[in-house]
């Protein structure tokens, strides 16, 4: 388990990465400004964007767009024109919105509170926290995917980073250390370091001014981190399926319930066992059954999911007429009814069935 805390002042965290970061030495066109609009352009530029790619792009839209409500009025033709090559032209559609906004109902200010700031388009956390703290010098953490990187090593977050408690965890220790004196600094200082020393492959910690206080770096390891869920586990599913009959039709229900298959025609299923399943088709057309041994097992794999479902026969009907059955129920004969909307999971075991005649005959 990781500590908790990092082991060492705050304000020595604090200096000895400020004191690498030295902003001085570190000139960007949008660091010599204290415009919360142009910072606000610059931070959505460089989101998918490298710093060198995003300087001239810049000047010229900060030249030709002077101002928030310069912005704001211009028609989004030639806002477009000034991010053309920077890709992602969502960011300009919002950021234009997004002023329209600022002018319209925050009389061309952007507001100095995260919550306020989060109404407008474009700004989502991560631009919030750059803005207030860079702007406004606010104590608030902008958390980009370098960030998350340096923090997963210095704590040795074994959590998976592309999922929300890692995220909180994260953003309470960066609100943690964050310097109340130069908090805009030390979010870019952060950025930048993931960006050039804590890099995702091979980081320099030789270089790193936080080695003292990185637990992977101590434990050797850092390349280790951060950890990814990456895509999830398939889930396996065991179903038991319900197969009564009357005269080669099956009997089938509609899905009600909220589901993948909602709306769809299946057999009667349930992850409860034959008990469960039994008492479910009785309470609800009075059918009574009683469920044999499994005939067989048919699989059926979904996005997050793999469908085990056991066969399990239920008898045949002899009688001349069906059945009554209430809405929502249905006997269905494969093939021959009109078709019903039936999942492909389903379909499946009707081909199963087409595919044993004599299983089939055996358990009927
Ligand atoms: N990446 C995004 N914003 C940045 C900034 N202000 N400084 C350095 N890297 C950044
Ligand atoms: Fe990243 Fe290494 Fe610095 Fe730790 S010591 S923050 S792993 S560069």
């Amino acid at each position: 388990m990781p500590a908790k805390t990092i082991s060492a002042p705050k304000t020595d965290f604090c200096a000895s990465l400020l004191a690498w970061f030295q902003p001085e030495l570190r000139q960007m066109p949008w660091r010599e400004t204290s415009d919360p609009y142009q910072i606000w352009i610059s931070e959505i530029m460089l989101q998918q964007t490298q710093v060198q790619t995003v300087k001239p792009y810049f000047k010229k839209f900060v030249e030709r767009f002077p101002t928030v409500q310069a912005l704001a009025e211009s028609p989004l033709e030639p806002v477009l024109k000034h991010w053309e090559g920077l890709g992602y032209y969502s960011r300009a559609r919002n950021l234009h919105k997004g002023a329209q906004v600022v002018v319209s109902d925050f009389a061309g200010q952007l507001p100095q509170n995260r919550a306020e700031i989060l109404k407008i388009p474009g700004i989502g956390p991560y631009t919030a926290g750059a803005v207030l703290s860079i702007a406004f010098q606010l104590p608030e953490p902008a958390i980009d995917g370098n960030v998350l990187r340096v923090f997963s090593r210095l704590y040795a977050l074994t959590d998976p980073i592309d999922k929300k408690p890692a995220q909180i965890q994260i953003e309470a220790w960066v609100r943690a250390l964050i310097d109340p004196q130069r908090p805009g600094d030390f979010n870019q200082a952060l950025m930048e370091l993931g960006a050039t020393v804590c890099s995702p492959g091979k980081p320099k910690c030789g270089e790193c001014p936080l080695r003292v206080y990185c637990q992977a770096a101590q434990a050797g390891n850092p390349e280790a981190y951060p950890r990814k869920a990456g895509k999830t586990q398939v889930k396996i599913l065991n179903l038991q399926v319900a197969l009564l009959a009357w005269q080669g039709h099956y009997l089938l229900k509609q899905e009600k319930e909220s589901g993948i298959f909602r709306d769809l025609w299946v057999l009667p299923w349930s992850a409860d066992g034959l008990e469960a399943l039994e008492a479910q088709i009785l309470a609800e057309t009075g059918l009574k059954t009683e469920l044999g041994d499994s005939l067989g097992q048919v699989e059926h794999t979904l996005t997050h999911r793999q469908m085990k479902m056991a066969l399990h026969p239920g008898g045949e009907y002899q009688a001349p007429q069906a059945p009554l059955l209430p809405v929502g129920w249905a006997w269905y004969q494969p093939g021959k009814d009109a078709p019903l909307a039936v999942p492909v999971a389903h379909q499946k075991i009707f081909k199963f069935l087409d595919a044993h005649p004599l299983l089939h005959l055996m358990h009927f």
